[in-house]
């Protein structure tokens, strides 16, 4: 069985031609999928000190995506726009419920089970397709309600247990984290249709597209899940690599806020809230790198007045672009600042208005971030509704380290920066101009640069609230917005050095010395994994200028 959906696009190539997406179809479970607060023999929250797999699983995002109040925001806009179309977002936000056909209408008819999210039977149950489906949550769920993993056995009175490779592949997480309109042909920045549907994310194929899906490199579950010593279940055999399924990246935002709208969804003690937070802010802090590349001597002696050049390398450790996923209002910038002892942090680059919500954009302003839009008759408007993108106007994302799409995916390729000629560079170089501050007397301080992560911004917000407005949806979302503070971004790695600035009124001899030479750069954050250059290539070169003939840049 299989869903068509009617082309709506005039003088579309591939949309046009209708399109269906595949998987296990709503009603067709004869065995429905169990809700994941049956499965709590597999956590532990009394004794959060054994781990069992499913800890603090129910304050990750996955957990929490029907919940999520700029989902439940997001989908109201969906539903008015394209009412026909809008069950696909309740294909991954709320699985259980669009299994059981409660996914036509709006987001009342989802039932508490369904509020559950991405729960343990829809990854546990999920079997390969043949041929492979990708994206769309097109997943294939086995009519057995046999959990499946990789190891494990039916413990006395539990279930049965398949093994499988499956569920620990990056194919499983390939169902979700590509997404796709099946009516909407995409166009690149120019407004030009390309030869593939629009995606709004691509998170699987930019990790498929990387030196990350290659021998050697990391799959999902390497990064997403720690390993740890615990119990499988209560009672189970202790293993010494046991997953936790920390599944998060850097949404501080949409977690703090159920946690505000369904405090009752944790436990007393807040114990899932904590982990998970902490699991955010580690994952924020081994997502980059962060090096200043100029002055080479890492450190500055200026007069007041005088313009420094700084030079800084920002470099993506992740196993996809930076940042991924969700792309309104989700960005990674770098903020530089200076500080004079027993002065104020003055910003030169990167500001955050907390009034608006908003990034302020200077002119040295370095972000990283996606805008997508709609090309309607020819005219290309820049568009929030989801379901209703089918442009990318730009991608400034930082690639993964070997990024080099497939010629069928052009829409992956870099727009708006330039990354190179492919493989394109997963790091970027910015150079930035400092202008020395007054000083009375000599005066010694420190220029910070930091990475930056904004979960959601103001412009997001204010078009959600607008869409949403008069309905609960709306008003939760404003309630949060403004008990959270207008979500500051987070930092996720910083690297500093010492200035030293003298008057500049008066000559001053010796412009080299100064009395700041104790202090050593410092970095935060970030991890010791090495990041290897991009490699160049005759193979890349030729694929380039396909990919080139494919898009004009
Ligand atoms: C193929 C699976 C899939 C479908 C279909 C889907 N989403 Fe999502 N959605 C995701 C994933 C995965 C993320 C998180 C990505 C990330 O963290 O960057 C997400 C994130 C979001 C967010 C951001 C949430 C936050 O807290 O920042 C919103 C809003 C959203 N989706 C709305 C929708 C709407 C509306 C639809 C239907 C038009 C939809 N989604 C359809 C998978 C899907
Ligand atoms: C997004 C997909 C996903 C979801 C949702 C999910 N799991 Fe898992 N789970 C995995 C992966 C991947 C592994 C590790 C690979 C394997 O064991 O097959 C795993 C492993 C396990 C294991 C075996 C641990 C080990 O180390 O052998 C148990 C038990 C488990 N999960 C229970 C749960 C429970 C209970 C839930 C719901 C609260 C849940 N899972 C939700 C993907 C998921
Ligand atoms: C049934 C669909 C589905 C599957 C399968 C799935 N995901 Fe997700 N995932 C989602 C949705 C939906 C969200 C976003 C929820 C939101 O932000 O509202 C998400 C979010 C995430 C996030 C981001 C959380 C954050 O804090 O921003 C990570 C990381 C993630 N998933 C990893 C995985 C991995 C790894 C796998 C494979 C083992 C996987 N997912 C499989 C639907 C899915
Ligand atoms: C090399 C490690 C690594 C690999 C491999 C990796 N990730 Fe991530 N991922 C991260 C880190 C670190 C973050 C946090 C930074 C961020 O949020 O962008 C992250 C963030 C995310 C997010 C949140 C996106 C965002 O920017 O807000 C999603 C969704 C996600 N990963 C899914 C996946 C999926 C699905 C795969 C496999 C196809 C995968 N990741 C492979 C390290 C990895």
């Amino acid at each position: 069985v299989t869903t068509t959906f009617v082309a709506v696009a005039l003088g579309a190539t591939l949309a046009s031609q209708g399109a269906e997406l595949g998987g296990t179809q709503p009603n067709e479970l004869i065995l429905g999928v169990e809700p994941s607060s049956s499965c709590n023999c597999h956590d532990n929250f009394n004794n959060p000190d054994v781990y069992r797999p499913a800890h603090s699983y129910r304050a990750t995002m996955m957990a929490l995506s029907a919940r999520d109040p700029l989902f439940r925001a997001a989908f109201i806009a969906a539903r008015e726009d394209r009412p026909e179309l809008s069950e696909l977002c309740l294909r991954c936000h709320a699985p259980a419920g669009w299994l059981n056909d409660r996914s036509k209408g709006d987001l009342d008819a989802l039932i508490a089970d369904d509020l559950e999210g991405v729960t343990c039977d829809i990854c546990h149950r999920m079997e390969a397709a043949d041929p492979p489906l990708v994206g769309d949550g097109q997943y294939t769920i086995s009519s057995r309600s046999a959990k499946r993993s990789r190891r494990g056995n039916a413990p006395g009175g539990g279930h049965q247990v398949i093994r499988t490779s499956y569920v620990a592949s990056a194919d499983s997480c390939a169902i979700c984290h590509s997404l796709f309109n099946p009516t909407e042909d995409g166009h690149d920045e120019d407004g030009n249709v390309l030869p593939v549907v629009y995606y709004e994310q691509r998170t699987y194929e930019e990790w498929l597209d990387s030196d990350f899906s290659k021998a050697g490199g990391e799959t999902c579950i390497d990064c997403h899940m720690t390993t740890t010593r615990g119990e499988a279940a209560e009672g189970a055999p202790v293993y010494d690599d046991l997953k936790v399924h920390d599944f998060v990246g850097g949404n501080r935002f949409a977690l703090d806020a159920v946690a505000i709208l369904d405090r009752n969804v944790f436990s007393p003690s807040g114990v899932e809230l904590r982990a998970a937070r902490e699991w955010a802010d580690r994952s924020l802090a081994r997502a980059a790198s962060l090096e200043i590349t100029e002055p080479s001597s890492q450190r500055l002696s200026l007069q007041s007045g005088d313009t420094a050049s700084l030079g800084v390398r920002l470099t993506n450790l992740t196993g996809h672009k930076l940042p991924s996923g969700y792309p309104e209002g989700r960005r990674v910038y770098m903020e530089v600042s200076i500080t004079m002892d027993g002065q104020d942090k003055q910003i030169v680059s990167g500001r955050w208005d907390q009034a608006t919500g908003d990034l302020v954009r200077d002119e040295q302003l370095r972000s990283y971030d996606t805008e997508h839009g709609r090309v309607m008759n020819g005219v290309s408007r820049r568009e929030h509704s989801l379901i209703l993108m089918n442009q990318i106007i730009s991608d400034t994302r930082l690639p993964p380290r070997g990024f080099m799409p497939d010629p069928s995916r052009p829409d992956m390729i870099p727009a708006g920066r330039d990354y190179g000629s492919g493989p394109y560079r997963h790091y970027d170089d910015h150079t930035y101009e400092l202008v020395a501050p007054d000083v009375p007397m000599a005066t010694t301080g420190t220029v910070t640069v930091r990475a930056m992560y904004q979960a959601t911004d103001g412009e997001t917000v204010r078009y959600l609230l607008q869409r949403a407005n008069g309905t609960e949806e709306g008003n939760k979302l404003e309630q949060v917005w403004e008990a959270l503070g207008h979500a500051p971004p987070r930092e996720m790695v910083s690297v500093s050095i010492p200035i030293t600035v003298r008057p500049g009124a008066v000559d001053v001899p010796d412009a080299g010395t100064s009395d700041a030479g104790t202090i050593t750069p410092t970095t935060t954050g970030g991890c010791g994994c090495n990041a290897s250059q991009a490699r160049g290539g005759l193979g890349a070169i030729f694929l380039l200028g396909l990919l080139a003939f494919v898009r004009r840049r």
